[in-house]
């Protein structure tokens, strides 16, 4: 079984450079869908939910050029399927990004529906409420949900109960081919939204608005044509870094990424004593003195992104005091904090909040990834831990974390992929 290794004590320093954003490439990917011909995405991460996600696009009949590493050419020429299997979302719940564009182009989709994750319930009830009233049918059977357009797609005004980011992005992509004009109420601000509403403009829609609460689609029976766009930096992956250098030492460069995606995450790090640098595209950071406590609560952007919850409760247990963690955002996002008291955390979990108590030292242990993100702060944790500490189920990591291993090699941590014994019963 392959895990992470890492050996505690060793401060972090140099330039780590982030990739384009997984919570933007994927939707980029399933928008090429909407714009028959060749799109090609450059800043592509490589990393397991991209290979995913161009599985699903080549189920459905696109053809994919690897140009380099970092770079995709999508054909979505000969798309002729519109049916998602379950076996494909299951692996990642994103693939239902491809209902909205399948609509957008086909008037229908078959899209599996996507079951919970390690973090919550993942629904997609209000993506099916937005698309209803765009004039979408769903029929639900079978695990599978099928959805069609009758009397095609009218443009409609849409509030969305909480600003999810799935379903503004699916309820956008919808709605570039609907008659009228689409309001998106309450939408997500996400920087990967205004990232996906660029590409979607550069290709030919209508799209106003992204990055506030209000989108407008005017839609347009023009097809849309294939372009090159560049996927945004990866502020997650970034502020994951941001945290180890705050935690381990620094001076730590990351760049790749715009400072301004990441604002509050920033504010409250230098609230917490850290010490940063803003530059035009990242961040210097460094240790500065003990970690002070503050409260957290999770909240769609521009509120703090649930996406650092796990490693900004990291660097809280080991504050100087107690802070409250809030996360409002998921249902169930606080195992990372029960791997984390195997390491010495001090966390009492009631409901939405996690207390935590700033402890003098982590030590190092084996744990295991419950979660992407949960996953790479017990990395962070284990820079500073007494010992080893050896995180298992790293798949989670690969998801969204290209080349993490190497890229902390390069700036002094002391870590390495292993491979553990199989301890099954059967081996004895
Ligand atoms: C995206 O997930 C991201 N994933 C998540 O990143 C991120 O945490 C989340 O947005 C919030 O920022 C990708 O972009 C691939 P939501 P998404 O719709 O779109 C509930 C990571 O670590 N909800 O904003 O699924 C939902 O269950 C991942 O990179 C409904 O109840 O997030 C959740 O509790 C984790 N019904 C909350 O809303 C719906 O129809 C926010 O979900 C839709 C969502």
């Amino acid at each position: 079984m392959e895990a992470i290794q890492v050996e505690g004590g060793h401060p972090l320093s140099g330039e780590i450079i982030v990739e384009g954003a997984k919570n933007s490439t994927l939707k980029l990917m399933a928008a090429t869908i909407l714009a028959p011909g060749v799109t090609t995405l450059t800043n592509v991460p490589n990393i397991a939910d991209v290979h995913v996600m161009g599985k699903v696009l080549k189920r459905l009949g696109a053809e994919i050029e690897v140009a380099d590493e970092h770079t995709l050419r999508i054909d979505t020429s000969g798309v002729d399927k519109w049916e998602t299997p379950y076996q494909l979302v299951v692996q990642m719940r994103a693939s239902t990004a491809v209902l909205g564009p399948l609509l957008g182009r086909f008037g229908k989709a078959v899209v599996a529906m996507p079951g919970g994750c390690n973090i919550g319930a993942r629904k997609i009830d209000m993506h099916i409420l937005g698309l209803e009233a765009l004039g979408v049918s769903f029929d639900i059977d079978h695990g599978n949900i099928h959805a069609s357009t009758p009397h095609g797609l009218i443009g409609s005004t849409v509030t969305l109960d909480f600003a999810s980011v799935g379903a503004t992005e699916n309820l956008m992509m919808a709605s570039v081919h609907a008659c009228g004009t689409t309001v998106i109420d309450n939408a997500a601000r996400e920087p990967e939204i205004v990232d996906l509403a660029n590409l979607l403009n550069e290709m030919g829609a209508h799209i106003k608005g992204a990055g506030t609460p209000v989108i407008e689609i005017t839609g347009t029976t023009e097809t849309l044509h294939p372009v090159e766009h560049r996927t945004v930096g990866d502020r997650i992956e970034a502020g994951t870094f941001i945290g180890m250098g705050g935690l381990a030492g620094g001076p730590l460069t990351v760049r790749g990424f715009d400072p301004r995606h990441l604002d509050l995450v920033l504010r409250k790090y230098e609230l917490m004593g850290l010490d940063i640098e803003r530059l035009s595209d990242g961040v210097v950071v460094r240790k500065n003195g003990p970690i002070k406590p503050t409260d957290i609560q999770t909240l769609p952007f521009p509120g703090f992104p649930t996406d650092m919850q796990a490693q900004t409760m990291c660097l809280l247990a080991l504050a100087h005091g107690s802070s409250v963690v809030t996360e409002n955002v998921f249902e169930n996002r606080f195992m990372f904090a029960s791997e984390l008291q195997r390491m010495g955390a001090d966390i009492v979990i009631k409901g939405h909040h996690a207390i935590v108590h700033g402890v003098s030292c982590f030590s190092g242990a084996e744990v295991k990834a419950p979660d992407l993100r949960g996953g790479a702060a017990l990395v962070m944790a284990g820079l500073v831990a007494d010992g080893y500490t050896t995180v298992t189920d790293v798949h989670h990591i690969d998801r969204g974390y290209e080349g993490f291993v190497p890229k902390l090699t390069s700036v002094g941590a002391v870590i390495r992929r292993v491979d553990l014994p199989d301890l099954g019963f059967d081996s004895e």
